[in-house]
């Protein structure tokens, strides 16, 4: 049986620091319940002693989220009395409460951030654990800047803190300083001194990415020993973020022939629980972000595209489900080549077209290509019936589907703050379709305007702006995603216009779902 790695999430302590990502008690809890349903085996739920809200909060966590014995509550706590009794009193109703605080041993946290000696600092982390200890049982105790720190003195605050009854002992590379070889040795060196003085506590890092490297020095860590994991969920966390929780244990799962060790972690949840951190700390995702970025399983590149479709294994080393997506995505672009359009079209009943029927159409889909930035089935539809119009090859099936899909025609949109409206002119097949509507903000009344036109019911689950170029033809990107049936969709649409962009986005995502629900049976 492989090793098991212990998962201390601390996304709502470290990855709340990050400027702006501050959350209310509902949204900690919502956060924490979904870090649950992902199996993490610790959840650091916030720092108590620096506010009301936040001891509040972490108590609500421990007594809604904590009330289990499937996972431990802890919060943080520098080593003095009045921190160590508030994550007292905000941990404890959990079923497995823990005091996590932390001390610095470097040089430069001793003498310069507290100006008083090695042995006073060492002093006083024992007093605080043995009074942490007459509170819990589980006491974490953090050596702050422990990869910048003499090495001797760190080994012995760990071995003074553990006869005094710490249970977990963290080293921190606090500044993201570490180098994954160097790091990697560290921990050997401290696991094996720690193991022999007494076996039962667990040995864990906690690396921060100023140099990129966290996930790396996180992965040296466990190579060496090491029992448990500090990630944050995306990474987040002060300045350049932690390790990252899906990073860490996606590179654990998929690489188990080097590591040999498993996590608990149910992995169909990381997109979930990615999303749910994003949207509520207001923390976009970098769209090539290993694992949760919006490209992590895209595909584009021709060649990507032609080795995927004859063999997955080519270019992917994770199941897109194993995180909880639905699928790899090829996505449509100019630079696709012959073989992802034919597999679109086929995926979409055109199975029998000849060769040079199909490299016609594959010179319009360039065309278009070059002028929209992806290609969605229904616009393949849109050139394959324009094809068969001009060649006047006759397809009942193709004109009668591509009269399914929406067109925007026109939209006038009026934002204010007491009635903010939107009026829109669609297209569907030959019928042009008004409809108009209030919502809370623009948006919202332009796309109740449109599902008003629109006969499906869809939920809007995230709605995205951002600018893609400089200057006044600025363009704007606008990403929705949408719930059907269940079912996850999501499109792009760009324009110069963000309110146009914002329709076309939503109207793309529809036709989506419209070319979902046609039967491919077209035999052409
Ligand atoms: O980075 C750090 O050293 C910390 C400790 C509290 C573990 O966040
Ligand atoms: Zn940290």
């Amino acid at each position: 049986m492989s090793r098991k790695i212990w998962v201390f999430d601390t996304t709502l302590r470290d990855g709340e620091q990050v400027p702006g990502a501050k959350l209310n008690l509902y949204e900690k809890l919502e956060v924490a319940q979904q870090l649950k349903n992902l199996r993490v085996d610790m959840i650091e739920a916030g720092f108590p002693a620096s506010s009301e809200g936040d001891f509040n909060a972490v108590k609500e966590v421990a007594k809604q989220v904590g009330n289990t014995d499937d996972v431990m509550i802890t919060a943080l706590a520098r080593a003095v009395k009045g921190d160590i009794d508030a994550v007292y009193q905000s941990v404890k109703h959990a079923e497995k409460p823990m005091i996590h605080m932390v001390l610095g041993t470097s040089d430069i946290h001793v003498e310069k951030k507290f100006g008083k000696s090695k042995d006073q600092i060492l002093d006083i982390g024992v007093e605080a654990v043995k009074y942490a200890k007459t509170l819990l049982p589980d006491i974490q105790y953090s050596t702050e800047d422990a990869s910048r720190s003499e090495f001797e003195y760190l080994w012995s605050t760990i071995e003074a803190v553990v006869n005094a009854g710490a249970t977990i002992i963290n080293v921190p590379d606090t500044v993201g300083f570490a180098e994954p070889e160097q790091f990697g040795e560290l921990i050997y060196k401290l696991n094996d001194r720690l193991k022999n003085l007494n076996d039962s506590v667990l040995l864990s890092v906690h690396c921060h990415n100023d140099l990129g490297l966290a996930t790396a020095n996180t992965l040296a860590a466990v190579k060496n020993g090491a029992d448990k994991v500090e990630c944050t969920m995306n990474g987040i966390g002060e300045r350049a973020g932690n390790a990252a929780l899906e990073e860490v244990v996606m590179a654990l799962n998929t690489r188990s022939d080097v590591f040999n060790v498993h996590t608990n972690i149910k992995t169909k949840e990381i997109m979930n629980t990615s999303k749910v951190v994003s949207n509520l700390m207001g923390l976009e995702v970098q769209v090539n972000k290993a694992i949760t970025g919006d490209n992590a399983f895209a595909h584009s590149s021709g060649i990507h595209q032609d080795g995927l479709l004859k063999s997955r294994d080519a270019y992917e080393i994770i199941r897109p489900a194993d995180v909880g997506l639905e699928d790899m995505e090829l996505v449509l672009t100019a630079r696709s080549g012959r073989h992802a359009v034919k597999d679109a079209l086929e995926k979409l009943g055109f199975k029998q077209l000849q060769v040079e029927q199909f490299e016609i159409i594959f010179d319009d889909f360039l065309i278009l290509a070059d002028k929209k930035k992806e290609v969605y089935h229904h616009d393949l539809y849109v050139i394959v019936k324009n094809f068969f119009a001009k060649h006047e090859i006759s397809s009942n099936e193709v004109n009668s589907y591509s009269d399914s899909f929406y067109e925007l025609i026109d939209l006038q949109v009026i934002s204010n703050t007491i009635f903010p409206s939107a009026s829109v002119k669609i297209k569907q097949g030959t019928e042009e379709i008004n409809s108009s509507a209030v919502g809370s903000g623009p948006i919202d009344a332009l796309y109740t305007a449109i599902l008003q036109v629109i006969d499906l019911d869809i939920r809007l689950l995230e709605y995205k702006i951002s600018s893609i170029s400089r200057g006044k033809e600025a363009l704007g990107k606008v990403k929705v995603s949408v719930q059907y049936n269940g079912a996850t969709y999501h499109a792009n649409a760009t324009d110069t216009d963000v309110i146009k962009a914002s329709a076309l986005a939503y109207i793309n995502v529809v036709n989506k779902i419209v070319v979902e629900n046609l039967l491919p049976e077209v035999t052409v």
